[in-house]
């Protein structure tokens, strides 16, 4: 097999599993991302994101399950350099200028990029000769990240990379993220912000208490989450006509009580007129905004032991 072909089998994660104690942090997760992909890991705290992150960069041995990259194990693409990772927390070495840091990593690698390059890639440039303990919080994100840039790394792994950044930090990070994107390298990212991950994502895979729970292009994630839910309760409808009403993104039953979701307040007005026109019989009608928390309630179910994703048929 050639180099080129391995490189092509991207990344593969099957049933992978880790528990702390108690705690079931990652359960049974399989997931397939192709080579240049962007993939936003959206979840709330405590949904397994850093965890399952931590595993695919071989920092934390999965209880059971397998993680290949590129065709290799973790510990192998980490040291060939095709895998960069920025995770949750760690500090920047505080004796050196960002530009000695940068070299000084760079060094560890066979082929590294040239550390200018880096430097101006990430917007560095403007700060390389400051030490690292005089950078504000944007700035260190944008250092670390070219840490983890300078091996030219075929896969770019970021835990919640502005969790620490106000908005303006946050949209100035992800408009250098773009360049590094636009090299056509893998990016993987958790965030618990829907807006950062349907702005920068090709693909957003949705996490809930260990699961996987919603996979798919952010237009598609948003109408689960981002939208807004009508709930009705209505006696001998098929869920197949509600579903079909105008503005009805997916629609689910539980006996006669009915939940539609909508993408947004626009499809979600049309949803409730023709409901309300439609089927008079409609009662107990509710809209609601479906931020986060409460859409992955939505998608995770009333069973705290079986999170399997619901949506029409
Ligand atoms: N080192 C650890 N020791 C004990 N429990 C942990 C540890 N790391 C994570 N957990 C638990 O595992 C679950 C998933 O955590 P984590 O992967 O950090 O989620 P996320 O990154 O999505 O916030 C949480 O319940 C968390 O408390
Ligand atoms: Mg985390």
């Amino acid at each position: 097999m050639t180099f080129v072909s391995e490189h092509a089998q991207g990344i593969e994660l099957r049933g992978l599993t880790k528990s702390y104690g108690d705690v079931p942090a990652v359960r049974s997760i399989d997931l397939s991302i192709a080579p240049g992909e962007t993939v936003a890991l959206l979840g709330p705290n405590g949904a397994g994101k850093s965890t399952t992150i931590d595993m695919m960069l071989g920092l934390t041995r999965p209880d059971s399950g397998t993680v290949s990259l590129f065709g290799s194990t973790p510990s192998h693409a980490v040291d060939a350099g095709l895998v960069g990772g920025m995770l949750q927390t760690g500090s920047l070495l505080d004796y050196l200028s960002v530009r000695e840091l940068v070299t000084m990593v760079a060094s560890l690698y066979p082929d590294p990029l040239k550390v200018e390059d880096v430097l101006e890639l990430t917007g560095a440039s403007d700060f390389a000769s400051r030490r690292t303990t005089k950078l504000s919080g944007g700035q260190t994100q944008r250092v670390r990240v070219a840490i983890a840039l300078v091996a030219d790394p075929e896969l770019l792994v970021l835990d919640e990379p502005t969790a620490a950044l106000d908005v303006e930090g946050r949209r100035d990070f992800w408009n250098s993220m773009r360049a590094v994107a636009a090299r056509g390298k893998t990016i993987i990212f958790a965030t618990h912000y829907l807006e950062e991950a349907d702005a920068f994502a090709d693909r957003i895979i949705l996490m809930a208490r260990g699961r996987i729970v919603a996979d798919g292009p952010p237009t598609e994630i948003k109408a689960k989450v981002g939208g807004r839910t009508i709930r009705t309760t209505l006696p001998e409808v098929a869920l197949a006509d509600l579903s079909a009403l105008p503005g009805v993104a997916t629609a689910e039953q539980r006996g006669d009580a009915f939940t539609l979701t909508c993408v947004d307040s626009a499809s979600s007005d049309l949803a409730l007129r023709s409901l309300l026109s439609g089927f008079p019989a409609a009662r107990d009608v509710e809209v609601r905004g479906a931020g986060l928390e409460e859409a992955f309630l939505n998608l995770t179910g009333d069973d705290p032991d079986d999170f399997t994703a619901t949506s029409a048929p």
